[in-house]
Order: structure tokens, then C-alpha cells, then sequence
């Protein structure tokens, strides 16, 4: 049963998209299994980038089924584009199977997230802007509309009937209005069932096929483990769960089907959007590390918050999601800085705490305990000699930082990435895949 789960360890946004990218190479299966076009995942490779949002990050590779799994919200203008950006560059959906019973991101929810947030006002949580939260919550609440009422007109008049005058209601109470009649939303889901007709089917199935007969399969997260409902800084958090225990609910597989679990790690912390941030830096380390590392947002454009690794944080990570080892990213952004630091543990009001607090308030007053090392140049870390040398090509401090972390998180570093491209990448597995 070789499968393996992607996660992200921080706050997003920690190079998912391009290690799932990467790995999909000995893939069949990419799946996708939470979060909406909040998402942002960004692969390169040769001159090309591209910037995916809902498709799997398995979609640039030829022969690998990608699937959008039931615990996606869809929004479907959104994946409309993203498919025709993926034919001019003479790629084909032919390989996308999405999943009968995920939930649609309908006009209103981006509506109802707007006011909401501005509602917050001081004490918003900085959203995509997405309708993710909105369409979450009528999810839960018996009120959505899924991929697979778009296939049926009847039923799908049904339910908007129900569900559109208490949406209705909603959007007035924040003084606004409905964008669309409730006719005129019924043919534009028609419209767009027909379009994404071919591709919507029972997904659960064929991911359990799939993994009754051998084949590879890859579970994609989205988010970060710190954005997850229950286990990161709520309320500044997304709507969905972005641990690996996801991927049962959201791909509908069981718990036994998830064997290796990665969890991506970048170098040092970033995150977008409001909430707790104990390594968060404000000084020139962290201009260095948004510049260099040219951390702004793919989904919105807004610059990250930056600082040092947190191993508090990874810890939480590794302990949540199982995880079995750590792809690090963004190493070349640390080069050519004298010291590097890593957080490894709190001090809260005197108090030495080591492992993730849920209250805010005592977030509030925790100060990072750091350990020191000495910085690497990035002269001594030429991606061409370590490409073809290996780790023992990595500079003596770099290679003291990434045995630091395997130490302080207890899992081995398996891939390291040094830049955006596919080839930039140094695989340390000692088997490509467990079989
Ligand atoms: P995701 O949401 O986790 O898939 O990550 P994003 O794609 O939103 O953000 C990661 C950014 O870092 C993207 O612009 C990637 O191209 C870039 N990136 C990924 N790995 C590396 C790396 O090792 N070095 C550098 N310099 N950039 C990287
Ligand atoms: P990827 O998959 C980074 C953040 C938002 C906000 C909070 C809630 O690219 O790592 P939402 O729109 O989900 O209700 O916003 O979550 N957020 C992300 N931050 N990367 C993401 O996705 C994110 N998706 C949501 O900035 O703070
Ligand atoms: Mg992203």
C-alpha cells in the first residue's frame, strides 16, 4: 500500500506545491483533500510557473490522476480559469476526476466573508477573501450545495429553494444584496455542471481502488497545520482541517491508508493574515528573509510575516500529522546571514513550555527561547555542486542546522529544497517509495 501525505508544518505556504510537484514523479494519484482557492501552490518548473489554487499539484505531471476530493470547497469561476490556463499550455484536464460530494462556493459566501471580516473589524482574521469560512459553515450546517446537485436540475431547484432565502436573509442584515437571483444562480449552475460534468464522479471509490491494486497515491494538504481549525491559532486559523487525519474525511479512505506522512517545513516561519506569531521578526533578519525569499502571497499578493524557525511549532506538527520525515524548503533564502536562530521552546511568565499552548493569551506572553549558529554564505552553497555531490556538499553550519532539527523534531530530513525549480531539490530518501 505505498502512499505518502504532503503536509504543511507552519502557517502555510511552505513550498507544498512544489515538493508534491516534485514528488509526483513516481506518483498515479495526486489527491487533494481540504481547503478551496484560498490555497495557493506554486511550481516551477524550467520557465514555466504556474500557480494552482484548487487543481492538484500532480496535474503538471503526464499520467498522473489528479483528484479534487469530497473536504474541498469548490469555487467553480476559479477552477474554470485554472483549467483554461492549463490548456494554453497544451496541457489537458483529461487526468482531473473531482468528487461528486464536495461543497460549492457559491456567490454568496464570498459576499458573506467580506462582511463578516470587515464585521471583526480590529479583530479580523486577515481571509483570502475566498468564501471559504461562509461555505464551511453552511457545509456543516445541512446547508450546502455539492459538485453532484449540479448534474441534477430538479433537485437543484429543491435546494435552493431552502437554502437561498436564509442566505438571503444573511446578506441583508449586513445591509447588502444578493448578487444573482435565485433563477439566474440556477442556471449558472447548471451551466457550470455541464462544463465540469465529465470529470465529477464518485472519487472515494477510485482512490480506494487505486489503493487496493498498488498504485501510488499521493494526499496533497493545502494550508498548514498552524491554519487547522482545532489544532492551530484559532480563531486565526482557516475553516477546514489541515491535519493528516483530513485526508480520511476528506478523501474518503480509511485511517489505515495513510502510510508516509511529509511534512513540509520552510527554513524558517512566515504566515499571512492576522494571529499569534512568537518568532515573528521586525527588524532587517526579517526584511531579508520577505525579500530574499520573496514572501508574498500567491493567492492575494500580501506580504508574509516572517521570522525564525520555530521548532515548538514543527514539533506540534510532527506530532499531529504523524508525520514519518521533513522536507525542508527554502534553505538558500538563510544563506549569507552571520547567525541563524531556532526556537526551541517558550518562556511564558518564567515558565519554560515546549509544546504548542491553544490559549491566546498565553501566546500572547511567550517569548521565544532561541539556539544560535553560525550563518553560511552562499558562495559555499553552489546549487550545482551540491546537485551533484549531495549532502556532503552542503556547507559544515548548514548541515549542523538541518541535524539540529532532525534532532529537536525526532524525524529525518528526507528532501531539502534550494530554490523554485524542480531540479533545485536534493532527495536524501533511502527508498523512493515504501512498497
Ligand atoms: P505552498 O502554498 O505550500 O505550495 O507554497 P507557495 O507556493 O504558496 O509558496 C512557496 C514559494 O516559495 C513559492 O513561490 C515557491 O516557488 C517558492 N519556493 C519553494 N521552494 C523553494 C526553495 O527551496 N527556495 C526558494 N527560494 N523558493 C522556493
Ligand atoms: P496554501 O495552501 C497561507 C490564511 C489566510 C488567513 C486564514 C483564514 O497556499 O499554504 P481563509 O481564506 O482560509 O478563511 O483565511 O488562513 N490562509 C493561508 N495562508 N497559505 C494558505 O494556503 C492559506 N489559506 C488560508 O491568510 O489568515
Ligand atoms: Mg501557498
Amino acid at each position: 500500500m505505498p502512499t505518502l501525505a504532503v503536509i504543511g508544518s507552519q502557517w502555510g505556504d511552505e513550498g507544498k506545491g512544489k515538493i508534491t510537484d516534485y514528488l509526483a514523479e513516481d506518483a498515479d494519484l495526486v489527491v487533494r483533500f481540504q481547503g478551496g482557492a484560498n490555497a495557493g501552490h506554486t511550481i516551477k518548473v524550467g520557465n514555466e510557473v504556474f500557480a494552482l489554487h484548487l487543481l492538484p499539484s500532480g496535474i503538471i505531471r503526464d499520467g498522473v490522476l489528479s483528484v479534487i476530493g469530497n473536504g474541498l470547497v469548490i469555487d467553480l469561476e476559479e477552477l474554470r480559469s485554472e483549467l483554461e490556463m492549463l490548456h494554453k499550455t497544451g496541457r489537458t484536464a483529461e487526468m482531473l476526476r473531482i468528487s461528486d460530494r464536495a461543497n460549492v462556493v457559491l456567490p454568496y459566501h464570498r459576499t458573506l466573508d467580506g462582511a463578516e471580516e470587515r464585521a471583526r473589524g480590529a479583530k479580523g482574521v486577515g481571509t483570502t477573501g475566498r468564501g471559504i469560512g461562509p461555505c464551511y459553515a453552511d457545509k456543516v450546517a445541512r446547508a450546502g450545495i455539492r459538485m453532484g446537485d449540479l448534474l441534477d436540475e430538479v433537485y437543484l431547484w429543491e435546494r435552493l429553494d431552502t437554502v437561498y432565502p436564509q442566505k438571503e436573509r444573511l446578506v441583508q442584515s449586513f445591509g447588502m444584496k444578493m448578487e444573482q437571483e435565485k433563477a439566474s444562480l440556477l442556471r449558472t449552475l447548471l451551466e457550470y455542471g455541464n462544463l465540469f460534468r465529465p470529470y465529477i464522479t464518485d472519487t472515494s471509490v477510485l482512490i480506494n481502488d487505486a489503493i487496493r491494486d498498488g498504485k501510488r497515491v499521493m494526499f496533497e494538504g493545502a494550508q498548514g497545520t498552524m491554519l487547522d481549525i482545532d489544532y492551530g491559532t484559532y480563531p486565526y486559523v482557516t475553516s477546514s482541517n489541515c491535519t493528516a487525519g483530513a485526508i480520511c474525511t476528506g478523501a474518503g479512505v480509511p485511517p489505515s491508508a495513510v502510510q508516509d506522512v511529509i511534512g513540509v517545513t520552510k527554513a524558517y516561519t512566515t504566515r499571512v493574515g492576522a494571529g499569534p506569531f512568537v518568532t515573528e521578526l521586525h527588524d532587517a533578519v526579517g526584511l531579508h528573509l520577505q525579500n530574499v525569499g520573496g514572501e508574498f502571497g500567491t493567492t492575494t499578493g500580501r506580504p508574509r510575516r516572517c521570522g525564525w524557525l520555530d521548532m515548538v511549532v514543527v514539533r506540534h506538527a510532527v506530532r499531529l500529522n504523524g508525520m514519518t520525515s521533513i522536507a525542508m524548503t527554502k534553505l538558500d533564502v538563510l544563506s549569507d546571514l552571520p547567525a541563524v536562530k531556532v526556537c526551541v521552546a517558550y518562556d511564558i511568565d518564567g515558565q519554560i513550555v515546549d509544546t504548542y499552548p491553544g490559549s491566546l493569551a498565553m501566546l500572547a506572553k511567550a517569548k521565544p527561547i532561541y539556539e544560535e549558529m553560525e550563518g553560511w554564505t552562499s558562495a559555499s552553497c553552489k546549487a550545482s555542486d551540491i546537485m551533484r555531490k549531495g549532502y556532503a556538499a552542503l556547507p559544515k553550519n548548514m548541515r549542523k542546522y538541518l541535524d539540529f532539527i532532525t534532532t529537536n523534531a525526532g524525524v529525518p530530513i528526507d528532501i531539502i529544497s534550494f530554490g523554485k525549480g524542480r531540479d533545485e531539490t536534493i532527495d536524501l530518501r533511502k527508498r523512493r517509495w515504501r512498497i
